[in-house]
This record gives C-alpha cells, structure tokens and sequence, in this order.
C-alpha cells in the first residue's frame, strides 16, 4: 500500500470533528486526511474551507494510503458502536504501529478494552477526552490523552500544537495509560455538572430571595465574574440570563422547559465513584437534580403537598447576595475537592500515574470547566504533589473558613423557604462529615453487627469484633 502526504487524519466530520479537522490544518506542518462515513459530509468541508487544503478521502483504504507512516488518525464519531465499527475498519486498513486516536466521548472501560484489543495487534490506540465544544474544537480545545507512551511521541506535538493555551503552556497533558485520558474527561464532566447545578441553585435563591428580575441577577453574575468566581460558566450564566425571547419578549430562562437533559457523562462519574468509595456527593445531587426535573409524572403528583407556611423575603438583599457568592464558592471548592478524590482513586485502582497538578493546568483553558480557580488549584498541588484533600489545602482551607457561615445561613435560609439546593447542601453536608471528630457510622457498625454479624473494630485495640446479640451479650474476637 503506498503512504501519502497527510500528517494527521480526521475520521467523522460532524460538527466536532470538522472544527477539529480546521484547527489542525490551521497550524504550521500539519496535512489533515479526512473521511466520514457518508462522503458527502467531506465533500461539503472540502469545499467550504478550500484553504484548508484537505485530503479527502472516499473510502477508509483510501484515507489509509493518504496517510504517511506511523498513520495517525483521530476519530470523531459518535461513542459506541459508532466508535468500535470505526475502528474495526481501520484496524483492516492500518499496519502496526499505527495510531487510532477516539478523540469521542467513550466511556473508559471501552477505552481500557480497546486498547488492549489493538495492542494485542500491534496498533497503537489511545483514548483522549477533549473538551470544549465545538468552539473549543475549532480554535483550541482542553485535551486529555490517555495512551502508550510510544504514540505520544508522534501524537503529543500534534495535540499540543491545536489546544487551548494557558498562561503559555499548551493545554494537554499525557494524563496516563490506556483510559485515563477518557476517566480524567468525565471526571471533568462530573464537575462541570456540579458547578452549573451551583450556579443555578445560586440563581434561584437570589431570584426568589429578593425578586430582582433574569436580566438584574444577570449583572450580578456579570459582577461575580471579575472576581474570584471568574469562570466560563458564570460568564455564560449572565449570557443567557440577559437573553430576551424574540417571540415573547420574556426573558428567554423564563420560557426553557425546566427538565434538564444529560448525555451519561456525569452518570458515569457517579457511578464510577459508587465502585470507588469515593463520595463524590456534590457530583451526584447535580446529576439527580437533572433527572428530579425531568421527572414531569413525579412533579405533577408532588403539587399539592405542603411547603413553609410564610413567603421568602430577605431582609439585607445586598448581604444575601454576598452569602450566596460564598456558598456557591465554597461548595464549589468541594466540588472540585471531591473530583480530584475520584481521579485519584482512578488512578490507584487503574495503576495510572496521573498528575493532579498537571491536571489542574490543564482544564485552565479550552474546557468548559475553565476558571480563575483552577490557578488556586495548580499551586495547592504544586506546594504539595501528595495532597491529601484539595479542601485542605491551606488556600482553600482559608477560604472555606471565610465562607462557611455565609454558606450556612444560604442552606438555612434554602431549607426554611422550601427552595431546593441540593448541591448547597451536600456539600456542606459533606464538608461537616470530613472534618468530624467522631461520626454516627459507629452506630452504623453496630447495627451491622447486630443484624448480620458484620463485626466492628474498636478504638482501643486492634482486631475484629463481635457482640453476641443474640446470646449474652458478651464481645468475642471475630
Ligand atoms: N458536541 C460536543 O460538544 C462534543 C464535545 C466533546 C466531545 N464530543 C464527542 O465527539 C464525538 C463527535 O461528536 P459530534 O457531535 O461531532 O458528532 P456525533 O453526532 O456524536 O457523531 C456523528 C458522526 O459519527 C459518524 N458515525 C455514526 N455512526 C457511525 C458508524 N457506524 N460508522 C462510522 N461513522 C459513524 C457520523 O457519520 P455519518 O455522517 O455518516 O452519519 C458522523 O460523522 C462524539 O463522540 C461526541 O460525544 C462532542
């Protein structure tokens, strides 16, 4: 088979994966082959961006020889079955040594066992998350590429070359093998749930609060975005809080069905930690919350039951505001906290090297997670690789400490008006549980004991216990 001119490929070329396509033959040295299923999508891009100077391709043997030695090809199809047909053709066409980027959205045990599939045949596969839509596709993605070392060699230049930039530095990082590139992108997807169930959450509470209208709370958000807050997601709150409805003329947040939609990712963050241990509570109320709001049966029958008697009304509109911008940053705080935890506990159970500083840099621009905040992050990691909890980190742990009566007048004052802030709420919840000095999971080990004979440790001495219920009562060593 001869080998062509293209240094790079793009396989699927929907909105994704035409925007990456142009990104990549925007940067000096890069020859980009495309090819997508049905070949009138490649025609339409060729002929759209001739300056591009695209090699299309009809059929994947063609887009094979297109490509020059070792071929590397970046997938953009749909996760699934999509992604494993793709592959399963290329694999026909490839040689070994090749390079078969998923640059979709796959889910990382798909990840784990596509690379080992492929490698078992010599082909080089990696996993890599990108975030940042189809803007960030086009004009500078966040990228998280899992993979061999061997393919970052030749892929590494070429991902560094089209992503998003921070501060000078490029963001990508080879985060690991096989699938933690995909694991570290859903984590990422898990807390960009989190942090817009806070902002909504932060939003309601100051509507119903004080009444001030979408467009109002819009310039607070607007505000909150010049400081410590600043971040993509608020931007784009105010954004779409200013928007008017063309047909009605009503402030456009006031005409969107409240059912909030989702694609898996922050199911399977949520899931994930559930077979970790690792409490990712934060994550976990935002991904119910959407699913409580599309629960429109449920909604319906809940109408007649009673909330608080009395109406809410805040009394100090400007000092309810502030507590509610410490209660969305604290909680904020954990829910990063609690995604690192994840990634970490990924990292261990997967045996992937996964550097959480190099992490945190690497969401600072081109994702949707992108924010001032994720500085504050890469330096608590820096001052410490080991960290145990990012929330502990001495500049969080003073922010937290500045915050949190704020954050409990806010779930107070939630919790008495009968407006929903689960996130608000697990998260201090959870933020109380960790820095307990003693928890009731005591009680939880007795119950256990009592009913199933599950034992317990004691505080006071090593080994397992039991106490015979159902006997005397007296305490045996399990
Ligand atoms: N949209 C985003 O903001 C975003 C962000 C990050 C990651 N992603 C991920 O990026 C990937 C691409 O996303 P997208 O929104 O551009 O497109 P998409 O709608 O997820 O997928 C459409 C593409 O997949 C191809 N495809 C579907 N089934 C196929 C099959 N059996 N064999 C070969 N090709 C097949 C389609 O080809 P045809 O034209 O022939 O149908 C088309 O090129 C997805 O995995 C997505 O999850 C998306």
């Amino acid at each position: 088979m001869s080998v062509g001119a293209a240094n790079i490929g793009v396989v699927g070329l929907a909105v994704m994966g035409a925007n990456l396509a142009r990104n990549l033959a925007s940067r000096e040295g890069n020859t980009v082959a495309v090819f997508n299923r049905s070949h009138g999508r490649t025609e339409a891009l060729v002929n759209e961006f001739p300056e591009a100077g695209f090699v299309p391709a009809a059929t994947y043997a063609e887009f094979a020889a297109s490509l020059s030695r070792p071929r590397t090809a970046i997938l953009m199809v749909q996760a699934g079955a999509a992604t494993d047909a793709t592959i399963d053709a290329l694999a026909e066409v490839f040689e070994p040594g090749d390079i078969i980027v998923d640059g979709g959205n796959a889910y990382f045990p798909d990840t784990i066992r596509r690379e080992r599939a492929l490698r078992e045949r010599g082909f080089n596969f990696v996993g890599v998350g990108i975030s940042g839509g189809e803007e960030g596709a086009l004009n500078g993605p966040s990228i998280m590429p899992g993979g061999s070392d061997e393919a970052w060699t030749t892929l590494g230049p070429i991902l560094e070359s089209i992503a998003a930039v921070a501060e000078g530095e490029p963001c990508v990082t080879h985060v690991g093998h096989d699938g933690a590139g995909h694991f570290v992108k859903m984590v990422h997807n898990g807390i960009e749930y989190a942090d817009m169930q806070l902002i909504a959450e932060a939003y309601d509470l100051i509507r119903r609060g004080t009444g001030k209208s979408p467009a109002e709370i819009a310039e607070i958000f607007a505000e909150w975005n010049t400081g410590e807050l600043e971040s993509y997601l608020v931007e784009i709150t105010a954004e779409v809080l200013r928007q008017v409805d063309a047909e009605t003329g009503a402030p456009l947040v006031d005409v969107i069905l409240d059912q909030a939609g989702a694609k898996g990712t922050g199911a399977w963050t949520v899931q994930t930690a559930l077979s970790l241990g690792v409490p990712v509570s934060g994550i976990a109320e935002a991904t119910f919350a959407r699913s409580l709001s599309s629960q429109a049966a449920q909604r319906q029958a809940a109408q007649a039951l009673p909330g608080p008697d009395e109406s809410f009304t805040v009394a100090d509109e400007a000092a309810f505001i502030e507590d509610v911008r410490q209660a969305l940053y604290a909680s904020k705080i954990v829910a990063y906290s609690q995604g690192f935890d994840e990634i970490r506990a990924g990292a261990a159970e997967y045996n992937w090297n996964i550097d959480l500083g190099a992490v945190s840099r690497l969401w600072r621009a081109g994702c949707i997670i992108r924010a001032q905040f994720l500085n504050r992050i890469a330096d608590a990691f820096a001052d410490d690789e080991a960290l145990t909890l990012l929330m502990a980190a001495p500049y969080f742990a003073d922010a937290l400490a500045n915050s949190q009566s704020a954050w409990r007048r806010v779930v107070i004052a939630a919790t008495q008006a009968g407006i929903p802030s689960p996130a608000f709420s697990s998260s201090l919840a959870y933020y109380d549980g960790l820095r307990a000095d003693r928890l009731p999971a005591a009680l939880v080990q007795g119950q256990r004991d009592f009913f199933g004979a599950h034992t317990y440790r004691r505080v006071d001495r090593e080994g397992s216990f039991h106490t015979l219920w159902s006997g005397d009562r007296t305490e045996i060593q399990a």
